[in-house]
């Protein structure tokens, strides 16, 4: 008859553990293997955030036993889960926010965008010199999140800054980051948002959706993860910033500035939905850190 107790060399031996070292090796082929874009950049993080710690400060637990969860973080992740999803946050410039099903995870190049309107802002704020009566206003529209809205408000302290976001499912998770950040949250739609702020904005500043219609985005963390009403946008991928075009004539004070993302074929075409019109000056489009075309700026024409 076959014993069903365990072997005489096993009892009473110590469980063995892998290390954490151990299991980030397999987890980076595992996520390869998955078509994960950054497998070992993303298992660091998994393990960053289950020990409470920087990815940085990851070395001094590499001979430590793998933290309980890790393995399961990772199998989802192998899933395509998008990573912000798992661990609830996204950095973002010099911020931290809270993001997950229901809101746009915010992306690197737009971290261009909102630095370009930072940009502006402190040269305004250069200008106004010592007229501290002059409190600047800054309109995010399509705010999501509010990734823009929250890096302007920490890396450009006393300004009046307002998100516009739509979608009820982004809400919460608006409403949060703007308790956490210091910037007023509107539900609301883009087109009549804000009446009460007409002719009185000193920036609006916009990453609307921009994929046209009938485009499959390839990666399945977008296509399954992020809202459709985040991504999609007519079916030239414009019409959005035809709305954001309107909305920041109506919203901007005569000299201000607009400054919104678009998709990196968009860069003849969304300038124009701005250079179609006597109401900009300074129409130009900017590049990302990769040198793709990814915003145009203009300013609201003075007469
Ligand atoms: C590409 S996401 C960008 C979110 C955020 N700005 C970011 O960069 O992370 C576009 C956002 O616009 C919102 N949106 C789309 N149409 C809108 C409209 N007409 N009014 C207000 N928000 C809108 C979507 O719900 C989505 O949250």
């Amino acid at each position: 008859m076959r014993s069903t107790s365990a072997p005489p060399e096993l009892v009473g031996a110590p469980a063995i553990r892998r290390t954490l070292a151990e299991a980030l090796r397999s987890a980076e082929s595992h996520l390869t293997a998955s078509g994960v874009a950054s497998p070992r950049v993303d298992a660091e993080l998994l393990a960053a955030h289950l020990l409470r710690t920087e990815r940085v400060g990851l070395w001094q637990y590499l001979q430590q036993p793998v933290p309980t969860g890790f393995d399961d973080l990772v199998a989802r992740r192998a899933e395509r889960i998008p990573l912000q999803h798992l661990t609830g946050v996204s950095y973002f410039r010099t911020t931290e926010l809270a993001v997950g099903p229901g809101v746009f995870s915010p992306r690197p190049e737009t971290e261009v965008v909102a630095g370009h309107a930072i940009d502006v802002l402190r040269g305004m704020m250069r200008e106004s010199g010592d007229d501290t009566t002059a409190t600047l206003r800054v309109v995010d529209l399509c705010a999501g999140s509010g990734a823009i809205a929250a890096a302007i408000t920490v890396e450009v302290p006393g300004l009046d800054v307002h998100a516009v976001e739509r979608d009820p499912a982004a809400g919460p998770w608006l409403l949060h980051n703007a308790r956490a950040h210091g910037f007023a949250a509107h539900l609301a739609d883009v087109d009549g948002c804000l009446p009460e702020l007409t002719g009185r904005v000193d920036v609006v500043v916009a990453n609307p959706p921009y994929i046209p219609e009938g485009s499959i985005p390839r990666d399945p963390e977008v296509s399954r993860f992020d809202p459709p009403a985040a991504l999609y946008s007519g079916p030239d991928g414009l019409e959005h910033m035809r709305i954001i075009e309107r909305a920041a004539a109506r919203l901007l004070r005569p000299g201000g500035h607009v400054v919104v993302e678009h998709g990196d074929l968009q860069g003849r075409l969304a300038p124009e939905v701005f250079s179609a019109t006597d109401e900009w000056s300074d129409v130009r489009d900017n590049v990302d850190l990769a040198g793709r075309d990814r915003f145009v700026s203009a300013r609201r024409s003075s007469v």
